[in-house]
């Protein structure tokens, strides 16, 4: 089945121009590899109204399936992204962000330090990964396995029990 995305890149550098965004062009390529499709992206800084904004707009106008979001989920005080996905998520989706830290702790132990929060607003689900290429990448591989029959039970699709 084919997943709709949307990819935020959170970074007050890269937004103004500073440092090249390398974490969505990296995060893009996993996906269209995986053969899904990326129906929008974005830039913005560590600003919680307009994350919060963006994320509205994508998970009730855009009609995208998950939304992913890299950086800004670190101890910094800068660091807003969980705060804006808490804001407008209607439900918690733990197991994904568990599973991110659990897995990502075998790899550095900084993995702790990551606040990403995981969940649903209506039938879109928002995912926070951490900032790095290398992080943002091996966070999402941990999760891709699942997201094909995250997306179908979202959409209440009945071939969805056949998945279990
Ligand atoms: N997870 C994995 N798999 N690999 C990593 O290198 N880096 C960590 C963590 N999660 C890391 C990771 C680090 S150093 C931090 S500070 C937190 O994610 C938060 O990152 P962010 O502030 O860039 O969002």
């Amino acid at each position: 089945m084919s997943i709709r995305f949307a990819i935020l890149t959170v970074s007050d550098r890269s937004w103004r121009g500073e440092r090249l965004d390398l974490s969505g062009p990296a995060l893009e390529k996993v996906i269209l590899d995986k053969g899904w499709e990326i129906k929008e992206k974005a830039i913005l800084p560590d600003q919680k109204d307009q994350i919060q904004e963006k994320l509205l707009e994508w998970s009730d106008l855009s009609g995208v399936d998950i939304i992913i979001t890299t950086g800004g989920t670190g101890f910094s005080p800068r660091d807003v992204t969980p705060e804006a996905t808490l804001a407008v998520i209607d439900r918690h989706a733990v197991g994904l962000a568990e599973a991110m830290r659990f897995q990502s702790m075998k790899i550095t132990p900084h993995a702790m330090l990551s606040r990403a929060v995981c969940g649903i607003r209506g039938s879109t689900l928002i995912i926070n990964l951490p900032g790095s290429p290398k992080a943002a990448v091996e966070n999402l591989q941990i999760v891709m396995p699942v997201l094909p029959h995250a997306v179908q039970l979202l959409q209440n699709d009945p071939s969805a029990e056949a998945s279990h």
